[in-house]
């Protein structure tokens, strides 16, 4: 396999893929990408020119996707609309191009015999109770509970029914909360880092009690690439790092972390419907492939993430403004 077609890759996830994928192997990546509110092209700088190329289009548009399935060996399929708040407010856009974008892709990759592999999110099980012994595994029933985590669990039961029915070589994989620089500022750790920044107060949903099961992204990014060369035709894997934290915990860090009091936050009106508590048991991932993750010290990766969003805030100030006057009208 040498030629991926990575859709999604101007994103917070798919760009740290494009990167890993060009670092550590000697494929060639084509991003197809819309380039909506969440790609950044900044993102995919100083990329190999010989190895590297960028189509900006929609994948659900058959007559962009399928030229470009052609070319490649493999789909590595990121690309979606990825925030619950905005699929709370606004959930079309998540229908087109979650259900839509999937369906044109697999469609495309059917017809072209094409290795397939499919980017999921452990919300698609729904949440857990903070007492619960029990983690996420591949067994776990699908019980998903905003529209976004629906459309993902939707385009998890289409690329299982291609497999089954039409025989797509697909694999799938759903994985817990990413962090690391890169991501899009409308998210927790990135909101309330450059919130700090800005002398702004951070803003915790409700209690701050919900519990996210955090992974740095290039850990993700060396599971996805495990998948794609290891991974059994038909099966799901789940990626996860050990990382549960609850909210609150996650924002006392940040504010240790950059010199303030860590009390210094704010309660605001917490989501509809939030989910309380995510947790991934990996272990079929590590133990039928081989994996692991090497970003184990959740501390030190926060504190990195940090230093990326002071160095860099040519990347993220532009969208900053217009995220906050959002959450503002929601009184978040
Ligand atoms: P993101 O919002 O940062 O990036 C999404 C990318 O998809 C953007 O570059 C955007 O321009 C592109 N895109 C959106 N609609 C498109 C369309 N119709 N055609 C082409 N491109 C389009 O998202 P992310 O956080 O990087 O998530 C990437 C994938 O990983 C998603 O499938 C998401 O469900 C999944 N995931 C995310 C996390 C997480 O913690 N962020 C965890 C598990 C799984
Ligand atoms: O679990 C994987 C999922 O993780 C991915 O599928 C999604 O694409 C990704 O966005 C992420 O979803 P979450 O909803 O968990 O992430 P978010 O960063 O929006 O919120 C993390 C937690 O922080 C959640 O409990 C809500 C809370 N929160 C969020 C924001 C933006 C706050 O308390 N305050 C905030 O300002």
């Amino acid at each position: 396999m040498q030629r991926l077609l990575v859709t999604g890759g101007a994103g917070f996830i798919g760009s740290n893929f494009v990167h890993y994928a060009l670092d550590n192997t000697d494929y060639h990546v084509t991003v197809l990408d819309k380039l909506t509110y969440a790609g950044n092209r900044a993102s995919l700088e100083g990329l190999p020119a010989d190895r590297f190329a960028f189509v900006q289009g929609d994948i659900a548009d058959p007559a962009t996707v399928e030229p470009l399935v052609a070319e490649a060996d493999a789909v590595v399929h990121y690309a979606a609309e990825s925030h619950n708040d905005n699929s709370l407010h606004d959930p079309r856009p998540f229908l087109d191009t979650n259900i839509i974008g999937t369906y044109t892709l697999i469609e495309a990759a059917r017809k072209q015999g094409k290795r397939f592999h499919h980017i999921s999110t452990d919300e698609v099980y729904g949440d857990l109770e903070l007492d619960d012994p029990e983690r996420f595994t591949e067994q776990t029933p699908y019980n998903p509970s905003s529209p976004y985590s629906s459309t993902k669990a939707g385009s998890d039961l289409l690329v299982r029914a291609w497999v089954r029915s039409f025989g797509l070589q697909a694999t799938i994989s759903n994985c817990s909360n990413n962090y690391g620089p890169y991501q899009h500022v409308e998210k927790f750790i990135p909101r309330q880092i450059t919130n700090v920044i800005d002398g702004v107060r951070p803003k915790l949903y409700g209690k701050g009690e919900n519990v996210r099961d955090w992974i740095h992204a290039n850990d993700h990014s060396s599971a996805v690439l495990t998948i794609l060369e290891k991974g059994a035709i038909g099966e799901t894997y789940l990626i996860g790092a050990d990382g549960e934290k609850n909210n609150k915990d996650v924002v006392e860090l940040i504010l240790t972390e950059m010199g303030q009091a860590a009390d210094a936050y704010d309660h605001v009106v917490d989501r509809a419907g939030h989910d309380l508590r995510y947790a991934i048991d990996s272990t079929k991932l590590r133990t039928e492939l081989g994996w692991k993750p090497e970003y184990s010290d959740f501390e030190a990766g926060l504190a990195a993430t940090i230093q990326w969003y002071r160095e860099n805030e040519a990347w993220w100030r532009p969208q900053k403004a217009a995220t906050e006057a959002k959450y503002k009208e929601l009184g978040q």
